[in-house]
């Protein structure tokens, strides 16, 4: 029923799961942020969990709830998320990097709110460093790092680009434009790429079923 095959194929590993989205404030009540749900990366986390592993969840906002059994470690922005997954990655054997992270924050926080008379016309953005790019670059080569790419209209083409510079072992190339997949859904469906150059498609199902669909593929790969 929880498709876990009764598989334990994963005891005694270390597995970082990155999921939800970050949130970049501005001020007290207004922030950047993205409509991830963290389901994809919680079905992960429990997936994981399931076939034996020792799991870690670097989670930023999710509506869903966390599998019991997995340690959680709560953070909002994206700066928090960078210093959770660097401190928790040397450890790491496989480390999935679902989280919508944020590719810009406002350039300036104010402590107090600003009324909305203060607020520019246009906002000025500074940068947020890529988490998983810097994973990529001091990843070990035992280990496994993994990343999603929530793309619209060719999911292969820039998923395919953020694998290689990335420094990844493979990229899960998520649609988010189709029906009953993506963001907030309770099902998903992918193309699997890894750096050997196999291409694997994911049928439509649960966000959990597809969750057991990537592990049986980096352990198979
Ligand atoms: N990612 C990250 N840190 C960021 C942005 C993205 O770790 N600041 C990770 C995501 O968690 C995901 C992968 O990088 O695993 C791809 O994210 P995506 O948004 O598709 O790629 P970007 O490199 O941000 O490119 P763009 O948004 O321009 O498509
Ligand atoms: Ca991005």
């Amino acid at each position: 029923l929880l498709c876990t095959s009764g598989k334990r194929d994963l005891l005694g590993k270390q597995v970082l799961i990155s999921a939800g989205g970050t949130r970049e404030y501005l001020d007290p009540v207004r922030f950047i942020g993205n409509p991830a749900t963290g389901k994809m990366g919680i079905a992960l986390a429990q997936a994981a969990f399931h076939r034996g592993a020792d799991v870690t969840l670097v989670h930023g906002i999710v509506n869903a709830e966390i599998p019991s059994g997995v340690r959680s470690l709560p953070v909002v922005s994206a700066a928090e998320m960078e210093k959770a997954m660097l401190e928790c990655f040397p450890t790491a054997d496989i480390t999935v990097m679902a989280a919508a992270v944020a590719d810009v924050k406002p350039a300036n926080y104010t402590r107090e709110k600003l009324p909305k008379r203060s607020l520019p016309e246009s906002l000025p953005l500074a940068p947020v460093t890529d988490i998983l790019a810097q994973l990529g670059h001091c990843k070990q080569p035992q280990q496994i790092l993994i990343g999603f790419a929530a793309q619209t209209g060719d999911i292969v083409t820039p998923a395919l680009e953020k694998l290689h510079r990335k420094k990844l072992d493979a990229i899960v190339a998520n649609p988010i434009d189709l029906p009953d997949s993506g963001f907030g859904s309770d099902n998903n469906q992918a193309i699997f790429l890894n750096k050997a150059g196999d291409r694997i498609a994911i049928a439509p199902g649960t966000k959990l079923e597809m969750a057991h669909r990537v592990f049986d593929l980096v352990v198979s790969h």
